[in-house]
Parts: C-alpha cells; structure tokens; sequence
C-alpha cells in the first residue's frame, strides 16, 4: 500500500512509554494526524524473546498500515526496534522508523568524556543493538550497556518517583555511577518518565538523553524528503495553530490507559479505543 500525503503518521509500544515520543511529534509536528497503538494488554515487552516481540510488532503494523492507512510509522519501542526494525522495513511500503539511531545520534552528541551509558530493558539490552549502533556512530565512545527489569512495570503502574523505584534504580545504576559516565541514554521510552529518579542517584552532572526529540526530528526530515509532510496551515478562523488529530488504541484497560495517559501525555489523549485481536 502506498502512503499518502493525507495520512496519519502511525507509532506503537508496548503501552505508555511511546507517549514520549508521541509528545515529541505532536508538538513538532502539530498538523500531522497521528494514530497511537499502546500494546498495554501483552506489556511488557522486554522480558520476552525476540522474536515474540517480532510477531506482536508485525501485528500491530499490519493494523496501523493495513487497516488505518498511516502513511509512515514509527516504532516508539526500544524492545520493538531491536526484535523488527530491518523486518518491519522489509514488509512495509511506508518508512519505518524507529528509536535507537536517533538517540544514539543525541547521545554522541552530548558526550564530553566519551564515557556514556545505555540503559533498556533485557530484551533490547541482550540483542546488542546498542553497542552496534554506538560503535557505528563513534570511534572512541566508551559504552555501559545496563538492563533494568522493573522500570517499565513502575512507569506501568504510574509510580515513579517512589523510594522503592529509588531501591531499584540505586542498585541497577551502580556500575554505570562507577563507570562515571557524563551521558547516560535512555533506552527504554518508558524511562523519561523516571527522569527525576534517574537523575537524584546518578546525580546532576550526568546528562541523561531520550530518543524522543531526536525521533521526532528523523520523522520530520523523512516526511519531507518523501513529500509526505501536511503543509502547515497556520491559524484557524479563531486565530489558533491548526491542530492534527490524535487517536489513542489501547489492548488493554481502556480506563487506566485513559487516566495515566492523559496524565503522560497531556489534553490531547481524551479517549482511547479498545483493539481486542
Ligand atoms: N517502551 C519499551 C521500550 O522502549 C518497552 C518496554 C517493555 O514493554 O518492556 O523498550
């Protein structure tokens, strides 16, 4: 199926944590529709094999581009990413974008020592996806790669800046603090949302880098290179920015994925709909 101009631009997870990333394009791109699948009902990803991951993202690709006609999607999942990324651009027409080479690209960036660090969770971890990518993009970056099970079914819950997380984050972050990394990447989307806590162990000198800005501004570029971005139209009759529309699927409970979703991701998410495979 060929993308069209009038699209929307599709993006999954495995629940909240691509909400990160939708923030970044919403924002960016605010006259771009975007239609947003969180797996909440097979969350989490991370600890599964690979190629289970694999076949759920084949299914939810099929949906958003088969079914919703999205015109470019974008993978908001590390875990995802590792398992399907070449896969998914294989079976697809559409671009396929995903987020570990943007926030490898900001994480090279924003290196001063070349000491940085990686956490995700086990599956994208394991898969060596990172220290490819790193490697790739810099000769002399010296690379931690660190799995934290558990982050991702606190952010889950809602819960992120409790003393169990801070138990949790001290002891998983403790190689990457002796390490003294001045960068520290994270490689799960679920993650920013532990931001303050990941900040208060590794302290305020460490840089911490999501991929969401950085995805953002990969799907621009792809948009218009392939002359698939909507002209922003400017202000509407009553003199605000003209807005896409966001739509919001969830497998799971569709009442919590609206609550903590709103509360993630902001207005925009009033309503989600129930997708049962
Ligand atoms: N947010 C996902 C990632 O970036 C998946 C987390 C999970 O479901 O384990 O890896």
């Amino acid at each position: 199926m060929e993308p069209v101009r009038d699209g929307p631009i599709g993006m999954f997870d495995s629940g909240f944590g691509g909400l990160t990333v939708a923030r970044a394009v919403i924002d960016l791109l605010p006259a771009e529709d975007l239609v947003y699948l969180g797996d909440t009902g097979r969350y989490p990803y991370g600890p599964r094999p690979l190629d289970e991951v694999a076949r759920f993202a084949h299914q939810i690709a099929r949906e958003l581009v088969e079914r919703r006609g999205v015109k470019l999607l974008v993978v908001a999942c590390n875990t995802a990413s590792a398992a399907a990324l070449d896969s998914l651009r294989d079976r697809f027409e559409v671009p396929v974008i995903g987020v570990i080479e943007p926030g490898v690209t900001a994480l090279v960036q924003a290196t001063v020592t070349g000491r940085v660090g990686v956490v995700g969770t086990v599956g994208t971890i394991n898969s060596g996806a990172y220290q490819r990518a790193v490697a790739a993009a810099s000769d002399d970056a010296e690379l931690i790669a660190l799995a934290c099970p558990g982050f991702v079914e606190f952010v889950e819950r809602g819960e992120f800046d409790s003393e169990q997380v801070h138990v949790l984050a001290r002891a998983l972050l403790e190689p990457a603090r002796e390490a003294k990394v001045d960068t520290l990447l994270l490689g799960c989307t679920h993650y920013p949302y532990l931001a303050r806590t990941l900040n208060d162990v590794m302290g305020r000198d460490v840089v911490l880098v999501s991929s969401a800005d950085e995805t953002a501004f990969e799907v621009r570029r792809v948009l218009s290179d392939l002359g698939l971005a909507r002209p922003a139209t400017g202000a509407d009759a009553s003199g605000r920015a003209s807005c896409g529309r966001a739509e919001f699927i969830t497998t799971g409970d569709v009442n919590w994925f609206e609550e903590l979703g709103r509360r993630l991701l902001g207005p925009e998410l009033d309503r989600a709909e129930k997708l049962s495979w």
